[in-house]
């Protein structure tokens, strides 16, 4: 400030003596300048703008006329006014814009550019399309791009709730404190709703929102994780009352512009048993739960987990010290399934769910029916593992199979972070990928990462810019629903401590849209939509080393092959590359963004071409893509792939049709809620319960391809099953529940169809919680099953149980 009138008194001084002193400057010009307000405009596919007002403001007695054009529009968006119109000098003009359904999502430099003969001035506008308004929840969550957002890191929307009364002194205005509320709230997310959608997210994961703990322990729980009352929201994220008015307000605004909201919730515990509140849990303002005192058994009470290969350990021991939940205690049951139900009730369209290796398995299903029971959603749940060598790998993708609730990839997490900040062989990536495939019945609903709230960020690891790029590249264009850490596109991190939790949970210090980060992720997202290789399609790799990958994804005539080398130094030859792509030329999709460029595919045979050899130099990645119309109806997802007659799911795909067809379950046809050429949705028909092959017939009469859908018997609770007197079981050996429906397996021995291994901490008694249809009498049978997968029956007759109607139930039989 003082400097710049230091120039001016200069600038002064120098031109009174230009004019040689005494005589005075003649008048300036008339002129004008040209203002637009507001100058940022957030508008959704298929719907208008709020206006703009436009203003040319006389400059020095300006009286002409002003000859404006509209510049920068993207094909699809027209304006209220013509492209050229006039105003004249102090006028001013409001405008709106109309936003197509196909314009795609992205922030578009608008100018209003103004001329009157030889005076011109301009008035930027930032138009943001974001995505078309929701109206309802979808099963169907392979296209979306979700961004994960630490609440209280990502922007202070609302100081007046930043140290409210009920738990004043847990808030750090200075940022300094790790371990305290910093100020971020949901205001804060719906006021960047235009950040987020200009760079092509779809979905946002927010940290838990429910009420948390009020006394330090002294640490505050800004992550959102020590819940005292999940039926309300967290002063510090909406109001001093708990209300659900910001969540509900924030909701909306995602909604209207295509970004769905998924909520982190926690069922395995509540809040720290040793500090703070002990674990006490309140139901919508009124005391519920005490660990200190718990004559219901509410919680279980035993000591910490040791063994995190022991399934007994994880589920019914004390994780850390969180006052660990009893899920099969009714009241426990109830309360959790109705705090997830009102947040469902409040619009929510998926749900992470936290540390699912730790609350109850069998439990978890019954959690998950009860969602799916209430109208569509995603779930997805925390289990976090090192790799497909972890000794419970095997559940993890039972558990992901038969649950109906998706994982988190921590297997592909952690052999990416291997790659992209440890200099890794990409094989690591490959054998991953192939083994879940094979392993995982949906591998496109699994939920992929490299960074995430509770490991140092890849910067943290290695200060990389390249190869984080490099990872979101191949991370948006893999199989599964990608997650990109909020601020990984601002490049933020925090060293301290390696990076660890606290300091991966960083301040959002910038929201720049022109970052590379931030132009690929909506470049990725935006293929995510119009290419259903990547939502829906297969993946193969095509060439590898261990700097180069280059893995093809498709769906039917949809393809994507992406390259990658992340070698420092080294460019390599690619020969003897083939691609499902058919012959021509292929011009790179991210238009050189990462160091890509175009290649050649000539004639080969099958799925086979030759690609024309190319040399990939290092810190590449080039996108190759082709996504002609669907020749057929193709089916690419079913959501949820389970559940009873009645409960609605959702086929996504491409080339259904815009008028309604037929929704096979073998020969039964389903009844169909809604019919779009990409989405259908239908309730499950009444058939006998057991795996269906469905398949789409569009009114035209052409088929689908069919793809798996397993009918339960009816809406699930969850059941004891304890057996005393097992036989003794030698290494490699446990007892397993099998049972007449399907729930237990229709009577199969498998170790992937019955249920278990179950558990054993007093053997020869084996018990196992398993979710069964409400109100049915059951029968059922124990198994002693090999590694081998010999089996030593229970000698029958079978025991039978009348599931109860409602709650829970638990039944002891003798073997
Ligand atoms: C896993 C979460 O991601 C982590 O941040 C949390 O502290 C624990 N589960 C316990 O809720
Ligand atoms: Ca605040």
């Amino acid at each position: 400030m003082f400097g710049i009138r230091r120039l001016t008194l200069v600038l002064l001084f120098l031109s009174a003596g230009c004019n040689g002193g005494g005589s005075t400057s003649p008048p300036p010009p008339p002129s004008f300048s040209l203002s637009a307000s507001p100058s940022s405009l957030l508008v959704a596919q298929s719907t208008t703008s709020t206006p703009v007002t436009l203003t040319a403001n006389p400059v020095n007695g300006f009286t002409g006329t002003v000859s404006v054009t509209i510049g920068g529009l993207p094909n699809g968006v027209n304006s209220s006014t013509n492209s050229t119109f006039t105003l004249a000098a102090g006028d001013s003009q409001i405008v709106t814009f109309m936003v197509g359904s196909s314009v795609g999502r992205a922030n578009y430099p608008v100018t209003f550019s103004g001329s009157s003969g030889t005076v011109s001035s301009s008035a930027p506008v930032t138009l943001t399309v974001s995505g078309a308004p929701l109206t309802t929840a979808t099963g169907n969550f392979k296209q979306q791009v979700i961004y994960q957002i630490v609440t209280d890191r990502f922007f202070d929307g609302d100081p007046t709730n930043n140290d409210p009364p009920q738990s004043k002194g847990l808030f750090d205005a200075t940022k300094t404190n790790w371990q305290l509320y910093w100020g971020g709230d949901l205001a804060g997310i719906q006021q960047k709703m235009a950040y987020l959608a200009g760079m092509g997210i779809t979905a946002i994961w927010i940290s838990p929102p429910v009420d948390n703990i009020n006394v330090g322990t002294p640490n505050a729980p800004f992550h959102g994780y020590w819940a005292r009352d999940m039926k309300r929201i967290e002063e510090h994220f909406g109001d001093v009352n708990n209300t659900w008015a910001a969540f509900d307000s924030m909701v909306a605004a995602a909604h209207q512009n295509g970004i769905r909201v998924i909520v982190d919730f926690a069922p395995n515990h509540s809040n720290p048993d040793d500090a703070g509140e002990m674990g006490a849990l309140l139901d919508t303002g009124v005391p519920f739960a005490t660990f200190t005192s718990d004559p219901s058994g509410f919680f279980h009470h035993n000591p910490t987990i040791a063994n995190f290969n022991d399934p007994y350990q994880l589920q019914y021991y004390t994780l850390v010290d969180l006052a660990d939940l009893n899920q099969d205690n009714a009241s426990i049951d109830k309360y959790l399934k109705d705090s997830l139900l009102q947040f469902q009730s409040h619009r929510v369209d998926a749900f992470r769910i936290d540390a699912v290796k730790h609350a109850t398995w069998g439990w978890e299903y019954s959690f998950a029916n009860a969602v799916f029971t209430a109208g569509p959603a995603f779930l997805f749940g925390e289990w976090f593992q090192g790799g497909t060598g972890d000794t419970l790998y095997f559940d993890s993708h039972k558990f992901a199979n038969h649950s109906g609730i998706s994982l988190l990839d921590f297997p592909l997490a952690f052999a990416m972070r291997d790659v992209f900040a440890n200099n890794g062989d990409f094989h690591e990536i490959d054998n991953t990928i192939t083994t879940e495939n094979t392993d995982f019945a949906s591998p496109n609903d699994l939920v992929t990462f490299v960074d995430n709230h509770d490991i140092p960020r890849l910067l943290s690891v290695n200060n990389d810019m390249n190869w984080l790029h490099e990872a979101l590249a191949l991370l948006l264009a893999c199989r599964g629903i990608p997650v990109v850490l909020y601020g990984d596109e601002q490049y933020l991190h925090n060293d301290t401590n390696g990076g660890n939790d606290p300091f991966n949970r960083v301040w959002m210090s910038s929201f720049d849209t022109s970052t590379t980060a931030y132009k690929l992720i909506n470049r990725m997202a935006s293929l995510r939509q119009a290419n259903s290789a990547l939502a829906y399609g297969t993946s193969q790799q095509r060439w590898i080393n261990s700097d180069v990958y280059i893995l093809e994804r498709q769906f039917f005539g949809d393809m994507a092959l992406i390259a990658v080398n992340k070698s420092e130094t080294t460019p390599y030859n690619i020969t003897g590359l083939f691609t499902a792509l058919t012959p021509r030329n292929y011009a790179d999709y991210l238009n050189g963004l990462l160091g890509g460029f175009g290649i050649t595919v000539t004639n080969g045979s099958g799925n086979n071409n030759p690609v024309t050899a190319f040399s990939l130099p290092p810190h590449t990645v080039a996108v190759w893509q082709s996504a002609p119309a669907a020749a057929a109806p193709q089916i690419g997802s079913i959501g949820p792939l389970l559940g009873q007659s009645g409960i609605s799911a959702t086929i996504a795909g491409q080339g259904f049709g815009v008028a309604m067809g037929k929704v096979m379950f073998g020969s039964t046809a389903a009844a169909v809620n809604s019919w779009s050429d990409t989405t259908v949705t239908f309730s499950v028909p009444g058939v006998t319960p057991g795996s269906y092959n469905v398949q789409l017939t569009t009114n035209s009469g052409a088929t689908s391809n069919t793809m798996s859908f397993t009918v339960l018997t009816g809406p699930l609770i969850p059941v004891t099953f304890t057996v005393t007197n097992a036989p003794a079981t030698a290494a490699g050996e446990a007892i397993f529940l099998t049972g007449n429906v399907v729930e237990l397996g229709a009577n199969n021995t498998t170790r992937d169809a019955a249920v278990g291994p179950m558990l054993a901490p007093n053997p020869p008694t084996w018990f196992i919680d398993a979710s069964v249809p409400a109100g049915i009498t059951i029968q059922f049978l124990f198994a002693k099953i090999a590694a081998n997968g010999t089996v030593t029956m229970e000698p029958g007759p079978a025991h039978t149980y009348l599931v109860p109607s409602i709650g829970v139930g638990s039944v002891t039989v003798n073997w």
